[in-house]
């Protein structure tokens, strides 16, 4: 895709990575992609903010070199030191040697850990400004919104805000880069809360606190550095992320996951029968297998809703392992405070619950009823995890 101009002189010139398999690597993008966004604003003063991963460097600088000289640059913003932004840096230091790199007073120190560099780099303040000839930009700091040193910039006179990771999302850009032109907003959607999810979730009360620092602040136009520029509805993602930060700690949605792993389809039937209990309720409910499913598909789903069904058998004494990762990956990302339920099969002797039970107690899950039963389950096995199900369903609609 070339350069795109989203205002007078001032240029889209990000790129598409539809190669990379794992964000981050660790969570699948294969079939969605994702975009790194940057800037170029081409006034009397020259200047690009943020940059892009190593992995299409012809692109994205035959993009700034469509605008501008690379050499004739006469700054870099990096807003975020994560190499999905930086990964070009050392190359754009060897072509635009003389260009100041401006980051916060954070990102002074990770440049030289990062890549050895030190000269030429400037701390900005909180709230400082850079005039650019016609147009100013303004700095804010925003820490932990993803790491200590993020910070956002501001573009005055057009009313740019060019938020890094914040108001960000997984997808590929297919051709339109604006929400306005977008033919299918529901993936983007969709894929943003994947990706606060996945990646700005454990920094939610930062990403609060960023929303509040820069309420006042008249904006246009939201320019992330990953998925679609917001310029007909920038509060419309403002309004998500601010939503999705505040389940954070605050009520989320009545409705159930119900994860659930199985050896020998003997907790799968009674998932089934579970299942059946629930689904008269209309109690919202979204089901995963815990072995199949990739964490990143699932943690959505366990950020927004309220309850949480986990069947799963006993395996050596602990809790089936791909049921067991999947609940510490969800401890780690600080999925807090859901309202839980246990069914399992066992053989010989029991575990796996009081191996749930450690894993979830750290992130103040609540167990309020758990059904375990040996080997298959009988007829009757299944016509009290029908109503268990439904049980654990009503005490979520409750809530709602
Ligand atoms: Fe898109 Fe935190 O990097």
């Amino acid at each position: 895709m070339p350069a795109v101009e989203i205002k007078p002189n001032v240029y889209w010139i990000g790129v598409n990575d539809r190669t990379t398999d794992l964000f981050e690597g660790l969570w699948p993008i294969t079939k969605e992609g994702v975009s790194y966004n940057a800037y170029l604003i081409n006034d009397e003063k020259k200047i690009i903010i943020d940059l892009a991963k190593a992995l299409k460097t012809d692109e994205f600088f035959d993009h700034i070199a469509e605008i501008v000289p690379i050499p004739e640059i006469d700054y870099v913003v990096i807003n975020h030191m994560e190499p999905d932004h930086t990964g070009v840096l050392r190359t754009f230091r060897k072509m635009a040697p003389k260009a100041p790199i401006l980051g916060s007073p954070k990102t002074k120190a990770m440049l030289e850990s990062f890549y050895g560099i030190t000269e030429n780099v400037r701390a900005v303040k909180d709230g400082e400004m850079l005039s650019l000839g016609q147009m100013t930009l303004q700095f804010f700091s925003t820490p932990l919104v993803h790491w200590p040193e993020t910070m956002m910039t501001y573009e005055t006179s057009q009313r740019l805000l060019f938020s890094c990771d914040a108001f960000g999302g997984y997808g590929a850009l297919r051709g339109a880069i604006f929400d306005d032109e977008c033919e299918d907003l529901d993936f983007y959607q969709k894929e943003t809360l994947r990706y606060y999810v996945n990646i700005m979730a454990k920094f939610s009360r930062p990403g609060l606190k960023a929303i509040e620092k820069l309420a006042d602040v008249p904006v246009d136009i939201i320019a992330p550095s990953h998925g679609l520029i917001w310029r007909q509805n920038p509060q419309l993602i403002v309004n998500l992320y601010k939503k999705w930060a505040e389940y954070a700690t605050g009520p989320t949605e009545a409705g159930i996951t119900l994860i659930y792993g199985s050896m020998y389809g003997n907790t799968e039937n009674m998932m089934n029968a579970v299942a059946q209990g629930i689904s008269p309720t209309g109690v919202p409910l979204e089901i995963f297998d815990a072995a199949r499913t990739h964490v990143s598909h699932i943690l959505p789903s366990l950020w927004t809703k309220a309850g949480v069904m986990i069947g799963a058998p006993t395996y050596e004494g602990t809790l089936f392992p791909p049921m067991a990762q999947v609940l510490e990956m969800a401890a780690l990302k600080r999925v807090l405070n859901k309202k839980i339920a246990y069914f399992g099969s066992y053989g010989w002797s029991g575990g796996a619950l009081k191996h749930l039970q450690k894993i979830v107690e750290p992130v103040k899950w609540e167990l309020v009823d758990s059904f375990e039963f040996v080997g298959k389950p009988s007829d009757e096995d299944l016509r009290k995890g029908k109503e268990f199900g439904a049980a654990f369903a009503e005490l979520i609609k409750a809530q709602g």
